[in-house]
């Protein structure tokens, strides 16, 4: 049995050591927002947070966790990046086709959390390893930067 702290709450998951934590999310846990797009840490679709760093769930054992808090798509709303990321995100109409959105939200929260107040240069840095398909990356950008401004 493996304890994982997700969003706040302990889950015992019975699954060998070696599954990446994605499956976990989606297929044991019932956690669907984080979504799988390559499996081969290229896209960013399944970016979710340890202890605040974005991590690419896709790849990562569950078993090498352990104590660390693990944050997804599901939770990042209760965090304050992750609230201001969200609106900014409806309020610019970011999305398009969705898929790949909950891997852009919680790279871009991660991008706040060490930069406040990221610059073009930041937020291309940051935000390179998530791939979008509809192309929504200009609009990505100013989402970022809107919910840097906002209080
Ligand atoms: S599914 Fe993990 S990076 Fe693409
Ligand atoms: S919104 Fe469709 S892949 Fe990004």
């Amino acid at each position: 049995m493996i304890n994982l702290r997700i969003n706040g709450d302990m889950r015992a998951v019975d699954v060998p050591g070696d599954m990446p934590l994605l499956w976990v999310l989606r297929d044991i846990l019932g956690l669907t927002g984080t979504k799988f797009g390559c499996g081969i840490a290229q896209c960013g679709a399944c970016t979710v947070h340890l202890d605040g760093i974005p991590v690419r769930s896709c790849l990562l054992p569950v078993g090498t966790i352990g104590e660390r808090a693990i944050t997804t798509i599901e939770g990042i709303a209760e965090t304050p990046n992750g609230a201001k990321i969200q609106k900014a995100w409806l309020d610019l109409e970011v999305i398009q086709c969705g898929y790949c959105q909950s891997g852009q939200i919680m790279s871009a929260t991660a991008l706040l959390n060490v930069t406040p107040n990221p610059d073009d240069a930041d937020i291309d840095a940051a935000m390179a390893g998530n791939i979008c398909r509809c192309g929504t990356y200009v609009r990505i950008r100013e989402a970022i930067k809107q919910a840097a401004k906002s209080v």
